[in-house]
């Protein structure tokens, strides 16, 4: 492998892609956020009018197969989109989180962005973002980083995010929802979030994001100077 690959796994609100846009902005690498790609085939399987929970996943993995799903620009300008419409906001709602997760644990889907998101991985290197980067995506990357964080710190996050996007959801909500969402995450069959034992663990709860970029940079060993 040629080309520098940075994995960064762990469960949501935890910081991934905070980090790990400043990380391939200080790297030069592009910057990949897997999430986003199942986001977008969560809204292509919701615009059929599918209800949760998933009932047919052979009707969920033709729809996967039938859809243009990309993900361009850089770190400072990631752009999600679907059949050649940018949906890059409309899949950061809550139903939509719920909707990707859902088809996540479809191994059909899997199969289909895993093998996007490794080939890109390959070409042109990059930080890549998600659940299962170090486990299946590029396995053999020496740079990979699992992050961690409390449930309470992730929810407050997450819910900080959420409210400045003018969201009613509810703190409550919020930590209900994400703890629902990482115990479907980390205990589905097909490629559960899971730390093997390869990663280098970083609890974030207390650190700032330059910290945990600083920390990453120089595990990586390119430290780069801000700006360069
Ligand atoms: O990172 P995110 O919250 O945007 O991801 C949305 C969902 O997609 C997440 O609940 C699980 C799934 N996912 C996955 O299974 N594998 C990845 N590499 C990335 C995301």
């Amino acid at each position: 492998m040629k080309a520098l690959v940075v994995a960064i796994d762990g469960p949501s609100g935890v910081g991934k892609s905070t980090v790990g846009k400043a990380l391939a902005a200080r790297l030069g690498v592009p910057y990949l956020d897997t999430g986003a790609m199942y986001r977008a085939v969560g809204l292509a399987v919701k615009r059929k009018g599918i209800a949760l929970p998933l009932e047919d996943p052979a009707r969920v993995i033709a729809i996967a197969s039938g859809v243009d799903v990309r993900v361009t620009g850089s770190a400072e300008d990631a752009r999600t989109w679907l059949n050649g419409e940018d949906v890059s906001k409309e899949i950061r709602t809550p139903e939509i989180s719920k909707y990707a997760s859902a088809v996540s644990a479809v191994p059909g889907v899997r199969r289909r962005l895993a093998g996007m998101q490794r080939s890109l991985a390959l070409e042109g290197g990059g930080v890549l973002e998600g659940r299962d980067i170090g486990t299946k995506v590029v396995p053999e990357t020496p740079h990979k980083f699992f992050l961690t964080a409390s449930a309470a710190v992730r929810a407050r996050r997450r819910f900080a995010e959420l409210s400045a996007k003018n969201s009613l959801e509810t703190y409550e909500q919020v930590l209900a929802d994400m703890e629902a969402r990482d115990h479907a995450d980390a205990t589905r069959a097909d490629s559960p979030l899971t730390d093997d034992g390869t990663y280098a663990r970083l609890d974030t709860s207390a650190l700032s994001v330059d910290e945990v970029v600083d920390r990453v940079l120089s595990a990586v060993g390119r430290p780069v100077p801000p700006g360069g």
